[in-house]
């Protein structure tokens, strides 16, 4: 079972490794994962593959970071305490001949004994019962600058609906953040809801996990101080395709990020040479479904396509933006993602080949 699961967990941490466009660089950062992170991590603005609570590089995270080494550290001296204990009773009151029959001496109601195993144990407990709720005091209760980017994240089955509500711009899957300086603040307050069941908006690096709840808002921050991408799942299970709720935070220069912003706010493009794929899917139950700013495509059941093409992936990180797997996600979702909830259309090669060029344009 446990092995099962660790297993899963690397597939999970994997799986969008090797669907990413990896560099040199980005590929002996993951060679370092799969060997426990021997390696250093990633430098700035590279794929920072180690989903790994070792290695904050944000202020929520640090402080998730220091309470669990804590808790490591002491339950790390209870077991090297006890084991030791138990090893030095091993060896010293172990069966010697001539013991036959005979019993060590049997001690009760020793009253130090007994304190000692009741206070000790309750004295430990209150520590870490006092440092994680000062630091979950702390990081509720910060108080975020009045200009704080504000984002509201809602938890699809099985994918992510992104809303930057001050800038009127909706996303999906892949999260775009400024980075924090010394000098300049940049953290982002996360609103987070879900459309059907539970989720959890887990990036490892960033923060804890916080729940996606039906008919709740719950509300996080993060504030990355190093740029790059991070990876981040779904936290909790969700149904048949949970593992490939998966999650991209790209940590941008403000500079970057307000190109991004605006990039995103700008109409949906309209390129005349893809045409006959437009009015196809405009004319298709596409529409739905899905939103494409500025056009018949108000569906919002699942993720908008008005910057398909600024995305690294589709179906929330189960496989690269190539044309490839647009392709084969176009001739039926069910491969790449069995399970999900959009049904295989049954299009012809050629309509494929149409609807995919119109995609391609939505950059
Ligand atoms: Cu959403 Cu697991």
């Amino acid at each position: 079972m446990a092995g099962m699961s660790l297993s899963l967990t690397l597939q999970r941490i994997v799986a969008p490794l090797k669907s990413a466009r990896l560099g040199v660089s980005a590929r002996v950062a993951r060679f370092g994962f799969v060997l426990c992170c021997l390696l250093p991590r990633a430098s700035a603005g590279e794929l920072r593959p180690v989903g790994n609570i070792f290695k904050p590089l944000s202020a929520p995270a640090e402080s998730v970071y220091e309470v669990s080494l804590l808790a490591l550290l002491i339950c790390a001296a209870i077991f090297l305490v006890v084991s030791g204990l138990l090893t030095v009773a091993m060896i010293k009151f172990r069966a010697r001949p001539g013991d036959e029959g005979k019993e060590p001496p049997q001690i009760y109601g020793s009253n130090q004994l007994e304190l000692a195993w009741t206070v000790i144990p309750i004295l430990i407990v209150v520590v870490l019962v006092l440092v994680t709720a000062r630091t979950i005091v702390d990081v509720q209760g910060a108080k975020l600058p009045d200009d704080a980017l504000k984002v509201r994240v809602v938890g699809h089955q099985w994918w992510w609906e992104i809303h930057y509500p001050d800038h009127g711009v909706l996303t999906a899957n892949e999260l775009h953040l400024p980075v924090s300086t010394r000098n300049q603040r940049r953290p982002t307050a996360l609103t987070l809801e879900s459309a059907d069941v539970i989720h959890s908006f887990w990036v490892p690096q960033l923060a804890g996990k916080t729940d996606l709840i039906p008919n709740r808002r719950n509300a996080m921050w993060v504030e990355p101080y190093a740029t790059g991408t991070y990876l981040g799942n779904c936290a909790e299970y969700c149904g048949v395709q949970h593992a490939k709720m998966l999650l991209r935070v790209v940590v941008e220069s403000p500079e970057e990020f307000a190109t991004w912003i605006a990039a995103q706010k700008a109409p949906a493009v309209e390129d005349p040479a893809v045409r006959a794929g437009r009015d196809l899917f405009m004319k298709m139950s596409c529409v739905n479904c899905h939103r494409v700013a500025g056009t018949a495509a108000i569906g919002v059941f699942g993720p908008d396509l008005t910057r398909l093409m600024s995305r690294d992936t589709i179906g929330s990180g189960a496989a690269p933006n190539t044309p490839e797997n647009l392709r084969s996600w176009m001739r039926d979702p069910q491969i790449i993602k069995p399970g999900c909830l959009m049904p295989n259309m049954q299009l012809t090669r050629n309509e494929v080949t149409r609807i995919v060029a119109y995609l391609q344009t939505l950059k």
